[in-house]
């Protein structure tokens, strides 16, 4: 067997880390797909499109905070447990999308700032340490579930297409709360929560307007 230099190794390991931070979504169905659109008012278009804009940046942080809470993780398997997530958070990206073009509208500008920061918090708040990123993002989840249910109050009844995206999203945030939590999550402390709360409505107040 030929025995590899450190270099060798080092550049085996960027190969490896590149192969895994292209994230591909997980392929799952637009959950409107056989769903009829409604007729909705200009302004209705245009206040569902703000809310989407607002849950579509969430799902742009969502990859970079399990990007970011990836990176330092040495075991392979807890690693690749929380990039399969982000596939799941790329479906959701893909799926706000899809229904912010259906109704002619725009993405967030401010999306890039929203990708490169969360990186950098998943980085922070890990610390490398398995149990802190799941604490991390169980409470992140918790937090996401609660906005999409105020969310889903906010949304006409008729537009049955966005609803259904949002429950499905809503169901499937759940699931990675719980996940995170079965796999041994470390709650965090009262004052990162706050702070968690305060950077996300900085987001969702902003990426609301433009
Ligand atoms: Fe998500
Ligand atoms: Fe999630």
């Amino acid at each position: 067997m030929i025995k590899l230099s450190k270099f060798d190794n080092f550049l085996s390991d960027i190969n490896e880390i590149l192969n895994d931070y292209d994230i591909k979504s997980t392929g799952k169905d637009y959950p409107a797909k056989d769903i009829a659109e409604t007729n909705l008012s200009e302004s209705q278009k245009k206040e569902i499109v703000s809310l989407m804009r607002v849950n579509h940046s969430g799902e742009v942080a969502a990859q970079g905070l399990y990007i970011g809470h990836s990176i330092f993780e040495k075991n392979k398997e807890n690693r690749r447990s929380l990039l399969h997530t982000a596939s799941e958070e790329k479906n959701h990206l893909e799926w706000c999308e899809k229904r912010i073009s259906e109704l002619n509208g725009n993405t967030s500008i401010l999306n890039p700032i929203w990708f490169l920061g969360s990186i950098a918090i998943g980085i922070i708040s890990s610390k490398g340490k398995y149990n802190r990123s799941l604490g991390f993002i169980e409470e992140t989840e918790k937090q996401v579930s609660e906005h999409l249910d105020n969310h889903l109050k906010k949304i006409p009844v008729e537009d049955k297409k966005t609803i259904t995206i949002l429950e499905k999203m809503k169901s499937e945030e759940e699931m990675h709360g719980l996940k995170a939590n079965e796999q041994g999550a470390q709650e965090v402390s009262k004052q990162t929560k706050k702070i968690m709360e305060l950077v996300s409505e900085i987001m969702k107040k902003t990426s609301y307007l433009i």
